[in-house]
């Protein structure tokens, strides 16, 4: 790798999440600024790993044009997976099995071959690893914290996570006035892998009467009882926001299955607390599993100054020489942390915090 920067490659990893286009926007915009040229890899690393896949060769010239009107779009014009790690690639071998295989030295090698002197690589705590890897290989590479979980540490918050609880928010204060009108339970479970920020902060927002979280395993007859209780008060309704990482006390997360070179899959602890709460109260209830419904649409205005806060930011670490680093929040700045200290720990909810303390004084019951 030359030691100036002319050519900087750009790529979007694990799920997507709203405020990746704006991200992409500032990073292009910024280093066209500066004079370099920019391109973006399809699908993760795909566009380097297995080019043939691609009609044009898996990389994406990007120019001032191919980032025009991108600030306010979901997704990613890049594309992305979750399923292409270059750590633990899934390969299939001569017996028929699938198996993880390291292509990480191949891919620095054709970083190199491709005259690419520096990578954004913008993802979750998994692309944010694959990240740190390149780093100890010598790639000069900036991270940006892309995640609607808002699970990664040393940053105050990722983007994409106020459009997810924007969302999830908006369904719970839609759910009430069905709920009222039908003397029901509406279980609404909502995404955020081991961490319980999304349900959190919906369920405060939304004035949901029980949040079950990861962070806190639950005991169901003690949601049931806030349910009674309610009941007793004249409120025959009640909104249960369960985090899918969310587990009784007694019991196992409800993992819906885990494939090669892919994480497991979280679901169906919605319809599990949905049954018991019918079984414990007598009341009718019904689940809705809001999803990937939480990663579409067009980011907040929040998400967007934050990616493109982030993706401007990502260029001036690579303009100064920051390498092997993540930009991270840190109101009312953004800074550069070490990719080894972002991806050391999940950054779950503090159960001291003051919104886990608010939460409680509002009488949302956590099920503990
Ligand atoms: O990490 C983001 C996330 O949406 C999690 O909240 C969820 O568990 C997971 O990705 C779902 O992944 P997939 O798109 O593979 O279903």
């Amino acid at each position: 790798m030359s030691q100036t920067i002319r050519r900087i490659a750009i790529n979007t990893g694990g799920g997507d999440a709203p405020g990746l286009n704006a991200v992409i926007r500032a990073v292009v915009l910024s280093a066209l600024q500066r004079g370099w040229e920019c391109v973006g890899i399809q699908d993760g690393y795909n566009g380097i790993l297995t080019p043939d896949a691609y009609p044009d060769g898996g990389l994406i010239h990007l120019t001032r044009d191919s980032v025009r009107g991108i600030t306010h779009l979901g997704g990613t014009i890049l594309g992305t997976t979750n399923r292409g790690s270059p750590i633990a690639y899934p390969t299939l071998g001569d017996d028929g099995e699938w198996y993880e295989r390291d292509r990480s030295d191949e891919l620095v090698e054709k970083l190199g071959e491709l005259g690419i002197d520096a990578l954004v690589a913008i993802g979750g705590d998994g692309s944010l690893a694959i990240a740190n890897v390149l780093s100890q290989k010598g790639v000069r590479v900036v991270g940006v914290p892309k995640t609607i979980d808002n699970d990664l540490a040393e940053t105050v918050v990722t983007f994409g996570f106020d459009t997810a609880v924007s969302f999830a928010a908006e369904a719970v204060d839609r759910l009430h006035s069905t709920a009222e009108a039908h003397d029901r339970v509406m279980v609404v479970e909502v995404m955020g892998r081991y961490a319980g920020w999304i349900a959190l902060h919906a369920g405060v927002a939304g004035t949901a009467d029980a949040v079950l979280i990861p962070e806190i395993p639950y005991d169901i007859e003690t949601v049931a009882e806030k349910i009674r209780e309610r009941a007793a008060r004249g409120r025959d309704f009640a909104i249960v926001v369960v985090a899918e990482g969310a587990h009784p006390v007694d019991g196992q997360r409800s993992v819906l299955g885990k494939t090669i070179g892919q994480q497991e899959r979280l679901g169906g602890i919605g319809h599990q607390v949905a049954d018991q709460l019918a079984d414990l109260t007598g009341k009718e209830t019904r689940t809705v599993v809001l999803g990937h419904l939480l990663r579409g649409g067009s980011p907040t205005t929040r998400d967007r100054i934050l990616s493109l806060r982030f993706g401007s930011a990502a260029v001036r670490a690579l303009a100064q020489g920051c390498f092997g680093c993540m930009v991270a929040l840190d109101p009312p700045t953004v800074r550069y942390v070490p990719l080894s200290s972002a991806i050391a720990r999940m950054k779950t909810v503090p159960l001291d915090s003051d919104t886990m303390q608010t939460a409680r004084e509002l009488g949302i019951s956590f099920g503990d």
